[in-house]
């Protein structure tokens, strides 16, 4: 089972939104896909009792359950879980960070999303991550916002592409849907599918990683 965890410190980047469409477009895919939310405000929880059927498991987890329902969700033959958490520096997010296999940092792409990322990816420093630039301007980025979204490319810590703001992402969250399930044929849905593809690549090269490190 492949193991995600949306974490940011910074409020509102899109943890949750992403969580939800990353995951039905993982499904669309042909994953077995559970989300578990760790956030109290139960977003994806609320998500999960507005969406009509069963495909996705939505769980909540309290402190400290985490890994055992990790666990149990392996042995349901769950393929793919997402973990969201909330905002600000918490316990519940570090519980995620070492659950998972690879963390997801959403940010905007401006100076108060990238410098709040700071303390995040302090807690990051032993695991896999990568950034998802998120709510992003949908044509050209300003030049200077441009150089840094280079300067995390260079570091191979942004996974592509950039995810523009999209009133799609808003109203399929709010009908219990992906937005490759709203607007299948939309730009926000050929982002997601090709988010899909670029964390699942990830996800191949850290257990490729794990095991020649085991070798
Ligand atoms: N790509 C996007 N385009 C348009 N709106 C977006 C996008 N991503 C997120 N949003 C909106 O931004 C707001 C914050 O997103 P979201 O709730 O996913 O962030 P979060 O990181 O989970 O926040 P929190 O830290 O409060 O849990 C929501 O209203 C959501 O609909
Ligand atoms: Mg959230």
């Amino acid at each position: 089972m492949r193991r995600i965890a949306m974490v940011t410190q910074k409020g509102g980047a899109g943890k949750s939104t992403l969580a939800i469409c990353l995951g039905v477009a993982a499904r669309e895919a042909g994953e077995s896909v559970a989300l578990v939310d760790l956030d109290p405000m139960g977003s994806l929880t609320g998500w999960g009792n507005r969406r009509n059927g069963g495909d996705i498991m939505v769980m909540a987890a309290s402190p400290g359950e985490l890994s055992e329902i990790m666990g149990q969700l392996e042995a349901l033959g769950v393929t793919l879980a997402i973990i969201d958490t909330p905002a600000g520096d918490s316990a519940l997010a570090e519980e995620a960070i070492a659950e998972a296999q690879l963390c997801l940092v959403p940010a905007r792409p401006n100076i108060f999303d990238v410098a709040a990322s700071q303390g995040t990816l302090q807690k990051l420093k032993h695991r896999d991550y990568s950034f998802v630039l998120n709510q992003c301007p949908p044509q050209r980025q300003a030049p200077r916002i441009q150089q840094g979204i280079n300067a995390l490319a260079d570091m191979g810590v942004l996974l592509t592409p950039l995810v523009a703001a999209r009133a799609d992402y808003q109203e399929a969250a709010r009908r219990g849907l992906g937005v490759t399930e709203f607007a299948a044929s939309g730009a926000a849905a050929a982002e997601m599918r090709e988010l899909w593809r670029s964390t699942r690549d990830r996800l191949d090269g850290v257990a490729e990683h794990r095991k020649s490190d085991a070798a």
